[in-house]
């Protein structure tokens, strides 16, 4: 694996990075492959795996939101429900709710949001999605919008969101959503770090660097290679810029820590040799209805391959695969050009997320004050997260 010398201007050395995972609320696991995969969508799993990941180091936890199978995920639990039951079950983890504009009021949301976040101890998040599986629209009788539009859509979304949280008798007049003179009582927490539930954001196409640039605390990214990534970054960057915004950025990773570089790329080759093939080839057909479909045609897999997307996200591209130092090293040089969290992904969730925790995170930790010191900086440990690998143990 090669790792990258140079340190981008937005890249934010003294935070240490912080780390997510997905939540497996769909049946299947994470790679659509008949692989073993110890990984269960079903509550009681769900519930001990976030006390696992929140005594692991990880601050963060991040539903999917789906309503019909296609490419697996066969059956599904709702993503604000299952997320606000997380938060039940945890004490210090954040869970951010998957939501489609398409399927919400925004005003509704803001106020399920707020009463997650008192429930909580203001732990409440949403990721904003546009979404791509247009059947789960039109079946549900629901408007499906061409690419750029969901965007213009979900701008206007997020401005309601955010204009519920923060404002009294808040009024904004669009195009898809009219409020008027609308005050949420109570309003969301005030936890010190953050002026309202934060705002995450995920998409890769143009429409959708340039919507998140102008609206999200965070954007999240698909997998990619840091090439890949930087190319994202500056098109949020641009976009934020021009409106005085900073967002910060996470990006999805499929991870594959063993013992040597030789037994990880063993477990991806047997990943996608046993990868069903018309379920992939069903979602390269159905995922045409993103990025593919702009103008430009850059985006969400527009230029991953067969292998890439037997993960649905594309984290393989991220190239988390190899010796915990292989991967502590590949986390932190995507550090460097600029990213805040990874998100991660995992064939056995439970063990392999506090196999994480013990094995990764202390060499992450390590190569961040490192690279810190180097630059003329210190990494502010009080930021770091607290493990209790007793409180994690299965
Ligand atoms: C981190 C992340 C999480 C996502 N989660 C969901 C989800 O839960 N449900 C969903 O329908 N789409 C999800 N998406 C996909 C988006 O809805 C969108 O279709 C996709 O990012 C394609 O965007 P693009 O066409 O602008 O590249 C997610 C995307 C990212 C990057």
């Amino acid at each position: 694996m090669s790792t990258n010398t140079s340190v981008s201007q937005v890249a934010d050395l003294e935070t240490p990075l912080k780390f997510a995972y997905w939540v497996p609320n769909v049946s299947g696991g994470l790679v659509v492959s008949t692989i073993e995969q110890r990984t269960s969508w079903d509550f009681d799993y769900n519930k001990k795996l976030a006390r696992i990941a929140e005594n692991s180091g990880f601050e963060y936890a991040l539903t999917q939101t789906r309503y019909a199978a296609s490419y697996g995920a066969d059956k599904q639990h709702e993503a604000t429900s299952f997320s606000l039951a997380l938060l039940g079950a945890t004490e210090k983890l954040k869970v951010i709710s998957a939501v489609h504009p398409g399927m919400w009021h925004p005003g509704v949301l803001a106020k399920f949001i707020i009463t997650a976040d008192h429930i909580s101890g203001g732990r409440a998040a949403v990721n904003v999605v546009s979404g791509w599986l247009k059947d789960e629209f039109v079946n549900f009788g629901l408007e499906w919008l061409e690419h750029d539009e969901r965007y213009v859509r979900t701008e206007e979304f997020i401005r309601v969101l955010r204009g519920l949280w923060t404002e009294q008798e808040y009024s904004q007049s669009g195009k898809y959503y009219n409020i008027n003179n609308f005050t949420l009582n109570p309003a969301p927490l005030d936890v010190p770090g953050r002026a309202h539930p934060e705002i995450f954001f995920g998409g890769n196409s143009t429409a959708a660097q340039a919507a998140a640039g102008r609206t999200a605390d965070w954007y999240f990214s698909n997998g990619k290679d840091l090439a890949g990534f930087e190319d994202n970054i500056s098109g949020v960057t641009a976009a934020a810029a021009a409106v005085g915004r900073t967002p910060k950025f996470g990006l999805n990773g499929f991870v594959i820590a063993r013992d040597t570089e030789a037994e990880a790329k063993d477990t991806l080759r047997e990943i996608v040799a046993k990868a069903h093939r018309p379920a992939v080839e069903g979602f390269r057909a159905a995922v045409q209805e993103a990025g593919a479909s702009t103008k430009d045609g850059k985006g969400m897999w527009a230029d991953s391959s067969y292998e890439d997307l037997v993960q649905y996200n594309d984290g393989f591209k991220t190239g988390l695969i190899g010796t915990p130092e292989q991967i502590a090293q590949r986390i932190v040089d995507f550090k460097k050009i600029g990213v805040n969290l990874m998100l991660t992904c995992y064939l056995h969730f439970q063990e392999e997320v506090e196999a994480f925790g013990r094995n990764v995170l202390p060499i992450v930790r390590e190569l961040e004050a490192d690279l810190a010191r180097k630059n003329g900086t210190e990494l502010n440990t009080d930021l770091l997260p607290e493990t209790n690998f007793e409180g994690a143990t299965l």
